[in-house]
């Protein structure tokens, strides 16, 4: 029996999960990233992490057809490079061909959040949809974009970096990690929430934020479900953000279902219902019709299975 391993590459957290020839994960293992050390460190650690999971499995490593990759930043996808992830402070990485060599199989990289979005299409949130759009709020803003059923990467392999997406007014707009300022991110991240709520307690507004030091994101949704108006306005404007962008991919992509995943989304319903009403605004009604908003239902294995998914297809 074949066997494929999945990687999904985050900013704290290298994640490796080992799946059977059907795609279904019966292995996992994390361990640190580690950025700050450099990309070359970094690959080393990848493969370490993929050799002791495959040890750890039931299986052996003669059985491994094939290694997926998820990675956060932009990537060249046809030619397996990293072109500059923001979140890892990484440029220029060969990753497909170092994996490689270190490894002595197949490997494929695609960028996390397409990986998620494809791992969610197949066995989670959007199984049985050829068409979905995955939005993953965590750190930074990922998305996915899943077109008849496979990844929609593009000419250059940059299609679905739905966080860039540059949609706050120049007047509150902020900068963002790419470069560019006013993204999706820098507002409907959990990231984006934090700077937020700390403005606002910086500005002196009244809101229970002022006692808790540092905030979180999910601080920020806790206040809010206690009723704080501070958190309330922030938590929409994260949603109203969100649901806008929901609006533009609507009419472009027409996908049946949006997917929100990250940590962010656990927040239920004080988030999907502002986003859920923004997008009914904001959407011709003809592109709305059976379209609907829904959590992720993989959670943290999303990335894992879809990059194994990546060798499978
Ligand atoms: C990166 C994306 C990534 C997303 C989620 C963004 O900041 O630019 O490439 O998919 O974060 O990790
Ligand atoms: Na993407
Ligand atoms: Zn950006």
């Amino acid at each position: 029996e074949k066997i494929y391993v999945g990687v999904d590459l985050g900013g704290t957290t290298i994640k490796v999960g080992v799946c059977d020839s059907e795609g279904k994960l019966v292995h996992t293992y994390e361990a640190p990233t580690k950025a700050e050390e450099g990309a070359e460190a970094g690959m080393e650690r990848i493969a370490e992490y993929v050799r002791t999971a495959v040890a750890e499995s039931a299986y052996e490593w003669e059985q491994v057809a094939g290694v997926g990759a998820g990675m956060a930043g932009f990537l060249d996808i046809p030619n397996g490079f990293i072109k500059f992830s923001n979140n890892l402070n990484w440029r220029n990485v060969p990753a497909k061909q170092i994996l490689e060599e270190k490894l002595g199989v197949p490997v494929k990289i695609n960028n996390d959040a397409n990986v998620a979005a494809l791992g969610e299409a197949w066995g989670g949130a959007g199984r049985g949809i050829d068409n979905c759009v995955c939005y993953t709020l965590g750190t930074g803003v990922g998305g996915g974009i899943i077109i008849n059923g496979k990844i929609y990467e593009g000419f250059g392999g940059m299609a679905g970096e739905l966080g860039h997406v540059s949609i706050v007014s120049d007047l509150e707009a902020v900068a963002c990690t790419c470069g560019q300022k006013g993204c999706l991110e820098t507002v409907s991240s959990a990231t984006g929430i934090v700077r937020m709520a700390k403005d606002a307690v910086e500005r002196g507004d009244r809101t229970a934020l002022a006692l808790v030091n540092p905030i979180t994101a999910k601080d920020v949704f806790d206040a809010g479900k206690a009723g704080d108006e501070v958190a309330l306005r922030i938590i929409n404007r994260a949603a109203y953000y969100l649901g806008r962008a929901m609006a533009g991919m609507a009419v472009i992509v027409n996908p049946q279902r949006f997917i929100v995943g990250g940590g962010v989304s656990k927040a239920g319903d004080i988030l999907f219902e502002p986003i859920r009403e923004t997008f009914r605004k904001y959407t011709p009604e003809h592109a709305q019709t059976g379209v609907d908003i829904v959590p992720a239902t993989l959670g943290n294995d999303a990335g894992v299975v879809g990059a194994a998914g990546l060798m499978l297809e």
